[in-house]
């Protein structure tokens, strides 16, 4: 059988079906006793980034918001014994959108098969994909601003009818075949909102922002991290991690886990500030996060420009990099500190970032 195509005769931001055959003979979709999976084979996470990850809600520090909406949609949803909407979240890398969708499958007790969108570059691979779910479990797409337009027409009546819409045959012989599929619930996961189509966007019943974290939060999260990896870590030299990771939970744990070797290698059983600082300028992360490239970005601009503005692009040739990973990775914690500033001109470095780096004034 030829799976060619699908589309889907709703418009964008059709509600599911009230009427549809699934909504009127949906039982209770919660088993307590149901398998809690992340099949590691399926989810190809990096087993050391997954040691640290807090499983459930009340384990999860910081993005309140996030949390308090996500939180009141579990409840309703259990107690409905329904499919939790189709969540977005969007927002930096490294600020635990794949964590969350861990946590809200353990939450609902589910599944969560996890892909990112280049995995899915023809149309069988959404396809299986779609009709191997089971009733409630999530599905996790990372980077979902990279579906193909053939993936996203499948997606279409998946998300709004747990229908697929295959088109079967060739030519003249080609047919339309509508298939059920079990009710899931698609967690889509995003560096770049605005890159996703509306139609796509509009299917979302949570569409949510990931924030940077606070000191405070980051210097928990170090501290559990920390013990969970049995590590005698002082309060302050938690701090020092937290203030050197761009707010961003990944870089946190890969850096104390620098932390660590040093510490182990220097034989020292309890870890201070001092070796916190002594670890991470040996990687060159300065006292406030900014990494080789960051530097880099900001001396371009200063020494070589004047301070801007200049282009994205021109910045990303200069640099040797590409010019949506400026935009995505590098860029927004510099925004965040107030080290950069984006105009209709383009990127100007700061009074702040001069100060930082300790350029002189250009000429
Ligand atoms: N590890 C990584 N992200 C975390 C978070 N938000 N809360 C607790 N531990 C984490």
């Amino acid at each position: 059988m030829a799976i060619v195509s699908s589309a889907s005769g709703a418009g964008p931001g059709t509600p599911r079906s009230p009427s549809s055959p699934l909504a009127e003979a949906r039982p209770r979709l919660l088993d307590p006793a149901a398998q809690v999976a992340d099949d590691p084979q399926e989810s190809e996470l990096p087993q050391r980034e997954d040691s640290l990850r807090p499983r459930r809600l009340a384990d999860y520090i910081g993005q309140s918001e996030l949390k308090q909406v996500l939180g009141i949609a579990i409840e309703a949803t259990r107690a409905r014994g329904d499919a939790l909407d189709h969540v977005l979240l969007y927002g930096p890398p490294g600020l635990g959108k794949t964590t969350m969708a861990l946590v809200l499958a353990e939450e609902l007790g589910v599944r969560c098969r996890i892909t990112s969108a280049p995995a899915l570059e023809r149309p069988r691979d959404i396809v299986g994909l779609l009709v191997n779910l089971q009733r409630g479990d999530l599905l996790f797409i990372d980077e979902i601003h990279r579906l193909n337009r053939v993936a996203e027409e499948i997606l279409y009546p998946a998300m709004e009818d747990f229908r697929l819409d295959l088109t079967v045959g060739k030519g003249t012989t080609a047919r339309t075949r509508s298939l059920e599929i079990a009710p899931f619930t698609l967690v889509g996961a995003t560096t770049r909102a605005g890159a996703l189509s509306s139609p796509l966007r509009d299917r979302f019943g949570l569409i949510q922002r990931l924030e940077f974290y606070g000191l405070d939060d980051l210097q928990a999260i170090v501290a559990r991290a920390a013990a969970l990896l049995q590590l005698q870590l002082e309060n302050a030299a938690a701090l020092e991690v937290a203030r050197r990771c761009r707010g961003t939970p990944r870089i946190a744990n890969r850096l104390l886990r620098r932390v660590r070797d040093v510490a182990a290698v220097r034989g020292h059983g309890v870890i201070g500030p001092e070796l916190v600082a002594e670890a991470l300028s040996l990687h060159r992360v300065d006292g406030r996060g900014l990494d080789a490239s960051d530097r880099r970005l900001l001396s371009l601009l200063l020494e070589g420009h004047g301070g801007g503005p200049v282009g994205l692009d021109t910045l990303a040739a200069a640099l040797g990099e590409d010019a949506t990973t400026l935009e995505t990775v590098v860029e927004p914690y510099l925004l965040q500190l107030g080290f950069l500033q984006r105009t209709p001109r383009g990127r100007i470095a700061t009074e702040a970032a001069r100060q930082h780096l300790g350029c002189g004034e250009a000429a």
